[in-house]
């Protein structure tokens, strides 16, 4: 049987079972090395990271390099059958070179540069780091070029932060003559005689700071744009050798999840394979927990393995860090309870991932991380509950390695779109603290999670004529191409659903005239004319109207954002306001546009009211379930396929005995593809 997918590297077929490595840290402990080969194949693993920061044992002064011990891990993951995913040193500078070139510390916003320390925090700009990076990954790249080891290069280390320095400020210029050619160009798109903020020379135009420009929106918003394409750029200077020194060798950078200071669609396209690193608050309750405990915790995680999954059109991705057990950086770090550690990792292989590896695989003795769970505890041997739960996983993953290479199938999606993100993050006006456009979107997910539909997250770039169903909360930012594609979904048959917050500004975060939800306008069949933005414990609500066909019924909770819309075009008007001066008047309307159909939610509306809508909606499209019969709150299914063979990961989120599973239980069935 063909599988949907090749093996990221033919070299390790099968789950890959693993993680971060760092016998930099006990090189004068052989004895501690000899431990770790010891206990690797007890513990399952096939692979391990390494060298992700060992600039100083690498370089350890400039131009003097030293890889023998290096040499020796490999040589010796060889002889025990295992890979490495190799790291470039990038994340973490030598002491010795911010000293003697100082340029490549970074500036905060207020142009105080940093002081040598910490990690992630070189400039992308400066060529002597440039330099450096690309000069030691050339001999890595040279040096272990058809070494059986290597796997995949894991490049650098959780790109991320900004830099405001005078060589990051010329270089944002230089991006910023190339995307508007001129400056009146930039000025307009900026909206710049606001507060009398023209910019008369390119020497003005400065990053955003807390000391300088706040107000400028179109600014904020391609200020990030550059920090991410610098960040990138930095990003294909350090892995050009690597591309054509070993051009065989898959290349990833481990994501953040929604981490919104890069956008990472812009990195996928450049990437072998997409790679993230999942750390979930399990068993979190009290202040600012989520609602359902694990159940939405499980939820959200499920919302970030399908963005990564969505980022390369469904290919499968690697689980590149995990906890085996607790972190060291939540405000409260909890173990995680018995069977936990299994089902928050199949979890990931069921959405798509064909690996499940570990932030760390020992505790280090000093400093930041050395109570943060590691597969090898402090006590150095394999009689602690953590390692014997991650060897019987180990022993889970090799049974599941047909896995591997399997697709997901979604027929649904919800879009988050970092772009838009940034401009709703960045906005003055209405209300401020339940804004927030990640949840919203992981919302209208989990609506589909809860009956087991599988979903992507793309972006507004994206394609969806593959979709029956796509859902894009709050698309307050509308770039050039979105409106036509979305209309071409509709009229082809799709069912789209936009709400509040839709359609307001453009790429350069200017408002649309003509009427929100501006180029939605036609497609949405709503003019939304205000929007009444509620305080905290301040509620309305949604009433269904009679007949509505989507079985709604009974009162719903609206609350943080009633938008006032008139119907048009036809649209007709499912559901009202209950309370207030604008009680009758529209929450939810439905608009027949081509063969397709438009839902608009003009309220923020509670976790229910959305469930039943896009439930509704699903069950009308005849979207698929991976389980057939209805599972209660916290049990969720998802299915990976090769054409033939469907497996269905059955997965018990709650603290209860439910389906038939155990507490955190999970199991995986084999069914004959539908
Ligand atoms: C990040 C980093 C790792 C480690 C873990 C700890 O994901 O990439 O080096 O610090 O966090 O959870
Ligand atoms: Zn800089």
């Amino acid at each position: 049987m063909r599988k949907p997918y090749p093996p990221v590297n033919s070299a390790l077929a099968g789950l890959w079972h693993g993680g971060d490595y760092n016998p930099d840290q006990w090189l004068d402990r052989p004895d501690v090395i000899d431990e770790d080969f010891r206990l690797f194949p007890l513990a399952g693993v096939n692979v391990v990271s390494v060298g992700i920061f060992s600039w100083t044992r690498l370089e350890s002064e400039d131009g003097v390099y030293d890889f023998a011990w290096l040499d020796g891990i490999m040589d010796r993951l060889d002889r025990a059958g295992m890979k490495a995913i190799l790291a470039t040193p990038s994340g973490a500078k030598p002491a010795w070179m911010s000293q003697k070139y100082p340029e490549i510390l970074r500036c905060a916003p207020s142009r105080v540069r940093d002081l040598h320390g910490g990690r992630h925090n070189h400039c992308y700009t400066s060529p002597v780091y440039r330099r450096k990076a690309t000069e030691i990954n050339t001999r890595l790249a040279e040096r272990y070029k058809g070494h059986p080891a290597l796997l995949l290069w894991h490049v650098s280390n959780e790109y991320g932060g900004e830099c405001h320095c005078p060589l990051c400020q010329e270089a944002f210029r230089s991006w910023l003559k190339a995307r508007y050619g001129g400056l009146d160009a930039l000025n307009a798109a900026w909206w710049t005689d606001f507060w009398s903020h023209r910019y008369t020379d390119w020497s003005q135009v400065e990053s955003p700071s807390p000391q300088g420009e706040g107000s400028v929106h179109g600014l904020a918003i391609d200020w990030k744009r550059f920090v991410d394409a610098q960040s990138l750029d930095f990003f294909l200077a350090e892995s050009a050798p690597l591309r054509s020194i070993t051009p065989g060798v898959p290349i990833t950078v481990n994501m953040m999840g929604t981490y919104p200071g890069l956008n990472y669609w812009n990195w996928a396209p450049r990437v072998d394979v997409v790679s993230w690193d999942n750390y979930p608050q399990w068993h979190r309750s009290g202040d600012g927990a989520p609602a359902r405990g694990d159940a939405d915790v499980a939820s959200y995680a499920a919302f970030l393995h399908d963005l990564n999954r969505s980022l390369k059109a469904g290919k499968p991705w690697l689980l590149m860090e995990s906890t085996p057990s607790q972190v060291n950086w939540q405000p409260v770090n909890r173990l995680k309870k018995p069977g936990m550690h299994a089902l928050s990792s199949l979890q990931a292989v069921a959405h798509g991932s064909d690996s499940v590896l570990y932030f760390q695989w020992r505790k280090g003795r000093g400093a930041a991380e050395k109570f943060h769970g590691a597969v090898v505890d402090h006590v150095g041997h394999e009689g602690t509950r953590v390692f014997r739960e991650v060897a019987e996983l180990g022993r889970e993953l090799k049974g599941l390695a047909e896995v591997a290479g399997t697709a997901v199938r979604a027929e649904a999606a919800v879009v988050y779109d970092w772009e838009t993100r940034w401009a709703i993050d960045e906005f003055f006006g209405f209300a401020k603290a339940e804004r927030n456009y990640e949840r919203a979107c992981v919302e209208f997910h989990r609506a589909l999670w809860r009956r087991s539909i599988a979903c992507d997250v793309p972006n507004q770039d994206q394609d969806l004529d593959r979709y029956k169903l796509v859902a894009a909360p709050w698309l307050y930012m509308i770039k050039p191409g979105t409106a036509e594609r979305l209309d071409r979904f509709v009229r082809n048959g799709g069912t789209l659903v936009l709400t509040f917050l839709s359609g307001m500004v453009n790429e350069s975060d200017l408002c649309f005239e003509g009427g929100f939800p501006g180029p939605l306008r036609e497609l949405a069949g709503v003019w939304a004319e205000e929007l009444d933005p509620l305080w905290g414990g301040q509620a309305n609500r949604a009433v269904p109207a009679k007949g509505n066909g989507l079985g709604l019924s009974g009162d719903y909770a609206v609350d943080s954002f009633c938008e006032l819309v008139h119907p048009e075009g036809g649209a007709e008007v499912l559901a009202t306001y209950g309370d207030d001066w604008y009680a009758g008047r529209p929450v939810l309307t439905r608009h027949r546009h081509g063969k397709g159909t438009v839902y608009y939610v003009a309220a923020k509306a509670e976790q229910r009211f959305t469930d039943d809508l896009m439930q509704a909606i699903a069950r009308d499209l005849g979207l698929a379930s991976a389980w057939e019969e209805k599972l209660p709150i916290g049990v969720n299914a998802q299915a990976r396929s090769d054409g033939e063979t469907d497996y269905v990961f059955l997965m018990n989120f709650t603290d209860e005995a439910a389906a038939g599973l155990p507490p955190f239980g999970c199991k995986v069935e084999r069914r004959k593809a539908r």
